[in-house]
């Protein structure tokens, strides 16, 4: 295989589906959902991914039943304790992208613990995307770029993308994968994702393991990037 996709993000759909078609209740999709993101964290370490993106919970999950959102918020705990020693022990960098504020404190005193001690780590980045909207990201970075225009520190004719690019702060991702069969962004990494290539595995996200990931990749390199311009 060639040399992977820099920035790999995976939106993990079909937890509940997974749950639902086996009579079981929705939370068991999202625990076997979170088996998915082991198996995948630690392929794409193998691999050689210089940055996991995973939408974990976006800013409208929020919505969802109060015991799902409860349940999700568990999970994400138990996963911050139990991924503790396979993170530091493979040099991973663990960072979030997201409203994080708005989480419980028995998530973010964790969440902040394993993001500070892990920070010096340099083999691979996994974020978690939490709390996370595109829209409200892009949002957040016009409201910073007004307040620079309103104190005079920026004339808004200098105002280009490469202005908001500096302001939103992370890289472009080259390959967005989206499980479960759905063809659509869901509000994930819209600035991000201008030059992504998309790919659509039907399998659900408790499904999609190590030879799905391996799929994946081997679909994007055959992929011909041009970037607007000519091969
Ligand atoms: C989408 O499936 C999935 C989510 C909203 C949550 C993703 C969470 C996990 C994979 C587990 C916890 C995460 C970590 C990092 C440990 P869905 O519920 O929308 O499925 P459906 O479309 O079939 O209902």
């Amino acid at each position: 295989m060639g040399s992977p996709p820099r920035h790999i993000a995976i939106i993990m759909d079909g937890n509940g589906r997974w749950a639902e078609r086996r009579g079981l209740p929705r939370i068991e999709g999202h625990r076997q959902g979170a088996e998915s993101v082991r198996q995948v964290t630690r392929a794409a370490r193998a691999i050689g991914v210089g940055r996991l993106t995973l939408y974990a919970f976006s800013e409208q999950n929020w919505g969802r039943p109060l015991a799902e959102v409860a349940a999700l918020m568990q999970l994400l705990r138990d996963y911050l304790t139990d991924e503790r020693a396979e993170i530091m022990d493979n040099n991973i960098r663990l960072t979030t992208l997201g409203n994080t504020e708005r989480l419980p404190e028995y998530v973010k005193g964790p969440l902040d613990k394993l993001m500070t001690d892990s920070s010096e780590n340099d083999g691979m980045e996994l974020c978690l995307a939490l709390s996370y909207g595109g829209r409200e990201e892009i949002t957040a970075a016009v409201q910073r770029i007004a307040e620079r225009v309103a104190s005079g520190d920026l004339d808004p004719s200098a105002i280009n993308p490469s202005v908001l690019q500096d302001t939103i702060a992370v890289e472009d991702v080259d390959l967005i994968i989206r499980t479960s069969g759905e063809q659509r962004l869901s509000n994930f990494l819209l600035w991000q994702s201008a030059y992504a290539e998309l790919y659509f595995a039907d399998c659900l996200w408790p499904e999609f393991g190590k030879a799905e990931l391996l799929e994946a990749l081997s679909a994007f390199q055959r992929r011909a990037r041009r970037f607007g311009l000519v091969a």
